[in-house]
């Protein structure tokens, strides 16, 4: 296993369409390890393979709110469909430092593949939901800071290069 670089903002690999995954083999297995190992360093909720500079679409979280690990994987995901609307906080290890609220579907309905390439589908709201809307949304090249109100993402992105300079 080893930690993989992660992408910070305004890294423009960030905004790539990552692939569809078509071998469920062993490259892929050691691709999610090692993901795992990233999102755990960095304490994340999610990581897109679009922020380790991998061009493929995989996903994986780690879902606990308490002691317990509840870590997925998602390969391929797409979501089939979406209700509602709901506020959610969001951090992002791209966008280090920054937490805002995002409009988001309350609940949504996608499908994916699992590490050995078996299609699942799942309905799910909350954190799940939540986590996969913004991971998705990597994979395709938009962070969730291109979903705030312009007026917000000015004053976020303000506040990102000064927090960037303090840091370098
Ligand atoms: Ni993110």
């Amino acid at each position: 296993m080893a930690l993989m670089n992660v992408l910070i903002y305004p890294d423009p690999r960030l905004r790539n369409k990552a692939k569809e995954v078509t071998a469920f083999d062993g490259a892929l297995k050691s691709i999610v390890d090692d993901m795992f190992e990233t999102l755990d360093a960095h304490n994340g909720v999610g990581l897109a393979a679009t922020q380790v500079n991998v061009d493929k679409r995989i996903i994986v979280m780690n879902l606990s709110r308490t002691d317990k690990p509840e870590k997925r994987v998602f390969i391929n995901p797409e979501i089939l469909s979406s209700h509602g609307s709901t506020k959610f906080t969001e951090g992002c290890i791209s966008v280090p430092g920054i937490y805002e609220d995002v409009l988001r579907a309350a609940s949504v309905k996608f499908k994916a593949q699992d590490i050995d390439g078996t299609v699942f589908e799942e309905d799910c709201e909350d954190l799940l939901s939540n986590c996969i809307q913004h991971e998705v949304d990597h994979l395709d090249g938009i962070l969730y800071i291109d979903r705030l109100s312009s007026l917000k993402r000015q004053r976020v992105l303000k506040k990102l290069k000064k927090l960037q300079r303090q840091t370098l």
